[in-house]
C-alpha cells in the first residue's frame, strides 16, 4: 500500500517536472505583493528599511535563504516560494529593479515590478509590446497571437539601474 502511494507520488512529481520543463510557467508567488503584506511592516515599503548591500553578509545563496526562511512572514513557505522571495531580496540589496511574471492568461501575461516607479518595457525580437500598469507595482502585456512566450523580453529601468527578464530563462529576475 505504502509503496503504491509513493509510486503514485513519484509519478505525479515526474509529471510536474515534465510540465515545468516543457512549457514556461509563471513564478509560484507574487513576491512583491507577499512582501508588502507580510514583510513591509518591519522592512519598509519595497524593502526601503533593509540595508543596501546586506546580501554580502551571507556567504552563499542558501544562507540568505535561511535568513528569509526564519522570518515571521515566511512560515509555511515552500522552497520554490522562498527562492522567489530570495531573488526579490537580492534586487533590494543591489538597489536594482525587480521583475517577476506571475499570471499566464489566455491572451495576456501579468507580473510585478518593484520599485513601482520603474519604467517597464517589453519586446519580442525588434518589436515593442504594449505594457499596461494596473497599479504601480503591476504590469500587464497583451500578447499578439503570433508571439511566443519564450521570445518575450521585459526590462525595468530606474535611474541608471536596469533589470532584464527573459521568460525563456526564468519567471523572475535576480535568480543569482
Ligand atoms: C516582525 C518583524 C519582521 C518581519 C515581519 C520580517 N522580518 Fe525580516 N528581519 C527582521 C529582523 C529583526 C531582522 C534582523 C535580524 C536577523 O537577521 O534575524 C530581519 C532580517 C531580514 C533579512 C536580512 C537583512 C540583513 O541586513 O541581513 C532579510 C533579507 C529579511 N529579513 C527578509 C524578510 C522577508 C522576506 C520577510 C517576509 C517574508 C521578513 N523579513 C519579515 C524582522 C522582520
Amino acid at each position: 500500500m505504502r509503496r503504491a502511494i509513493s509510486a503514485g507520488l513519484t509519478l505525479a512529481l515526474l509529471m510536474a517536472v515534465a510540465v515545468g520543463g516543457g512549457g514556461l510557467n509563471p513564478a509560484p508567488i507574487k513576491a512583491v505583493e507577499v512582501f508588502h503584506r507580510k514583510c513591509s511592516s518591519c522592512h519598509g515599503k519595497e524593502g526601503t528599511m533593509l540595508e543596501r548591500g546586506f546580501e554580502q553578509k551571507y556567504a552563499s545563496a542558501s544562507e540568505l535563504r535561511e535568513v528569509v526562511e526564519s522570518m515571521p512572514g515566511a512560515i509555511g513557505m515552500r522552497t520554490d516560494e522562498l527562492e522567489t522571495m530570495v531573488a526579490y531580496m537580492r534586487a533590494i540589496s543591489r538597489g536594482e529593479p525587480f521583475l517577476i511574471w506571475t499570471v499566464r492568461g489566455a491572451t495576456a501575461i501579468e507580473g510585478e515590478v518593484s520599485p513601482g516607479d520603474s519604467k517597464v518595457q517589453a519586446r519580442v525580437q525588434k518589436r515593442t509590446l504594449k505594457v499596461v500598469r494596473p497599479d504601480a507595482n503591476r504590469w500587464r502585456i497583451e500578447l499578439p497571437k503570433d508571439v511566443k512566450l519564450a521570445d518575450v523580453e521585459i526590462t525595468a529601468q530606474r535611474g541608471a539601474s536596469r533589470a532584464t527578464l527573459r521568460l525563456r530563462e526564468a519567471p523572475y529576475s535576480h535568480t543569482k
